[in-house]
């Protein structure tokens, strides 16, 4: 049956059952809605949590005129030792795989965890896939870059400059990282051999699929701010953290003097190349896309003062005297950190095939975002308050 949605060619989109392993994070959480709001196509969402979700599962979700509800239906389970995983990508006309341990901090912490739960706890989803001639959507990410070639030439070679050194392109940069025991690299290097798995099985048995690399998506509900929507001990990213040194007028820490280049893609954007990806399989099936904003770069320490800036805007409050503080790696992270130096993408594969393009700028996000913590942390705060004293 047809949704009356058509796809870039024009041709007419089925509605289509999805697999999302990984739905309840934040990624999941964004693709939730975008799917329920505005396509037909039924979730099957595998995740050990569901509180990001819990809105679009209750009957109510979707306002009053139209219950999502009954086209997401939550799985709790763990793929790592679930037997029930491969009945759900059999039922399914596409799989999204989220699942990952994600987190800077726990790259060198926790490697095991981090190349178990990127490289081991992903395979039976693509064997599944690859088995059952289903499509597959794999959510890699940007670190498989490593450095760039640029970051070895000597720190006054004009060839810096050069975009040749520093660009990162699907189809031509290598990957490049640090020795072993900068174990850092366990999430890039699991994510590379896995991105090397899908593509094999692609190229051996025909396996549909499309890999994404994230470059730095941020947004509302990213990792938790601690002690308010998550546990007060650890370390999120980088936007969670900041927003928590904010939100309790901490100075926020940067870390190795915050030199590192990034560049920041709005959720909202990047969830709408994903849904191209998915509504356009033959101009996605075969190809790795970067998804980023490469218009959006400033170096962790502008980033900061960025955050600042907004926060003050959206909160009202004036910024503290000391805004930021600098934090060695091996202080903040501990042994074996090590850091990609800049990250830049290259659009043109996801332009000619998609021809998706990012729009919100640095600025608008994070004032996007920061209105909603600072709106988060004063109900949480509130709610806190309000509770009856224990007597
Ligand atoms: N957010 C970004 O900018 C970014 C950048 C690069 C790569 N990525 C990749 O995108 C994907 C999603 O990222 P995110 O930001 O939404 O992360 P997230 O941590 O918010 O979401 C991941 C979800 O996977 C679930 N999960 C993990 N292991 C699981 C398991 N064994 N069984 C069931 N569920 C499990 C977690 O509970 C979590 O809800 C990840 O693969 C990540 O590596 C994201």
């Amino acid at each position: 049956m047809a949704s009356g949605r058509v796809d870039l060619d024009g041709n007419p989109i089925n509605p289509m059952t999805i697999c999302m392993i990984g739905a309840g994070g934040f990624i999941g959480s964004h693709l939730c809605e975008k799917l329920l709001a505005e396509t037909p196509h039924t979730i099957l969402a595998v995740d050990v949590y569901n509180d990001k979700i819990k809105h679009l599962l209750e009957p109510s979700g979707g306002g009053a005129t139209s219950s999502w509800a009954d086209r997401i239906q939550f799985h709790r389970l763990n793929i790592k030792n679930d037997s029930r995983l491969e009945g759900l990508i059999k039922m399914a006309d596409l799989t999204v795989n989220l699942a990952a341990i994600c987190t800077p901090a726990d790259y060198n912490t926790r490697p095991l965890d981090t190349i178990y739960s990127n490289f081991i706890d992903a395979l039976p989803v693509v064997k599944y896939c690859s088995e059952n001639g289903k499509r597959l959507i794999h959510f890699s990410t940007c670190e498989v870059y490593g450095k760039t070639i640029g970051c070895f030439l000597p720190k006054d070679s004009p060839l810096r400059q050069d975009p040749e050194y520093f660009v990162l392109k699907e189809d031509a940069s290598p990957c490049i990282f640090g020795p072993i025991d900068k174990q850092r690299w366990s999430y890039a290097c699991a994510k590379q051999l896995i991105e090397r798995l899908i593509y094999a099985e692609g190229a051996e048995n025909g396996l549909e699929f499309t890999i994404v690399r994230p470059f730095n998506w941020i947004g509302p509900r990213m990792d938790f701010i601690p002690g308010i929507d998550g546990p007060s001990e650890g370390v999120p990213r980088v936007l969670a953290c900041f927003s928590n040194n904010l939100l309790r007028r901490e100075p926020l820490k940067l870390v190795d003097g915050g030199e590192s280049q990034r560049t920041f893609v709005y959720i909202k954007d990047a969830i709408e190349a994903v849904l191209l990806m998915i509504e356009n399989p033959a101009r996605a099936n075969s190809h790795i896309f970067n998804v980023g904003n490469p218009n959006n770069e400033v170096t962790v320490r502008q980033l900061a003062e960025m955050m600042t800036q907004v926060y003050t805007k959206v909160s009202g409050e004036s910024p503290i005297e000391s805004p930021t503080i600098d934090v060695s790696s091996k202080e903040f992270y501990g042994e074996g950190y090590d850091d990609s130096d800049k990250r830049i993408p290259d659009m043109t594969i996801i332009n000619r095939q998609l021809g998706w393009n990012p729009k919100t700028s640095l600025w608008d996000l994070l004032e996007s975002t920061l209105t909603y913590q600072h709106r988060t942390y004063a109900e949480a705060v509130k709610k806190a308050t309000s509770k009856p004293l224990a007597s």
